[in-house]
């Protein structure tokens, strides 16, 4: 069963001076329950409209997306962002906990989960600490840990490591590939890195350009847990040389339209 089906989405934003924009082409997507997605592709091309169209933060143009909700109700979705946006004042726990203060569980129920989810990212230790006194790889596992603690079904993320050095970002996705292998909630992880979409993906949606469109739907069959080992075998190489081939095709592509233009 498809926990996120989007059908023929596509988006137009009004650009400078009235002029309109066609952001995304007629999308169809179909997302399986407990899959790990990634939507990969060059700046530009659509990644994050789409993201935020399946997180209904915006509204497609033409087409529809429905979620099933399963037995979350009302709160299927967890959002974690590029930068972490943690509130400053509020402690890693204070954090972890909004929103499920927003939803209105007793605050017995809420420390506990607190805790659960603070251990399951690995800072148990951090409770009492305030962002500023974390590092960056840290305020995104609170992240994590807060977009995870209502228990929702699907877990959308944007570039969540994009402002990590390499090492701590192969750190976190070997930890992210973790968690989801304990939760096997949904995911759809939007990045531009090869290595990290063929490292963490089920299923890769490679995007291209003008419109965003899909351009190729690839399944990454390597099993799991995989290991940073495993970047460096054959068949890791091969298929991130594949696909960094198509970005290059799909960026050609957009080159040469520019130039017959
Ligand atoms: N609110 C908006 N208003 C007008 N245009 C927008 C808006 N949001 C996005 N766009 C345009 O839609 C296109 C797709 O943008 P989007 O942010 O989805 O790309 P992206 O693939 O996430 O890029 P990046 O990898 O740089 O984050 C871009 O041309 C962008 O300028
Ligand atoms: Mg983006």
């Amino acid at each position: 069963m498809s926990a996120i089906k989007v059908e023929g989405v596509s988006k137009v934003f009004a650009g400078a001076g009235g002029q309109s924009m066609l952001a995304l082409s007629d999308v169809s997507l179909d997302i399986a329950d407990g899959e790990f997605v990634v939507l990969l592709g060059p700046s530009g091309c659509g990644k994050t409209t789409l993201l935020r169209i399946i997180g209904q933060l915006e509204s497609p143009t033409v087409g529809r997306v429905s979620l099933d909700h399963g037995n979350n109700g009302d709160r299927p979705l967890g959002f974690v962002f590029q930068e972490a946006t943690l509130m400053p004042w509020r402690s890693t726990a204070a954090n972890v906990a909004l929103p499920l203060e927003m939803a209105g569980v007793p605050r017995r129920e809420r420390t506990e989960r607190v805790r659960e989810m603070l251990e399951l990212v690995g800072l148990p230790e951090t409770e009492g600490k305030y962002p500023h006194q974390l590092s960056g790889g840290m305020r995104q596992r609170v992240s994590i840990a807060r977009a995870l603690a209502h228990d929702p079904q699907v877990l959308l993320m944007d570039e969540p490591f994009g402002a990590l050095d390499a090492q701590t970002r192969d750190m976190m996705n070997a930890e992210l590939q973790r968690i989801w292998l304990e939760n096997r909630k949904t995911v759809v992880f939007v990045t531009h890195s090869v290595s990290e979409a063929v490292f963490l993906a089920d299923r890769i949606v490679m995007l291209g350009t003008k419109p965003g469109h899909i351009h190729s739907i690839t399944e990454v069959t390597l099993p799991r847990p995989r290991t940073v080992d495993m970047t460096e075998s054959a068949e890791f190489r091969h298929l991130a040389a594949e696909l960094r081939r198509q970005i290059g095709a799909v960026q050609d592509t957009d080159n040469r339209s520019a130039v017959s233009a």
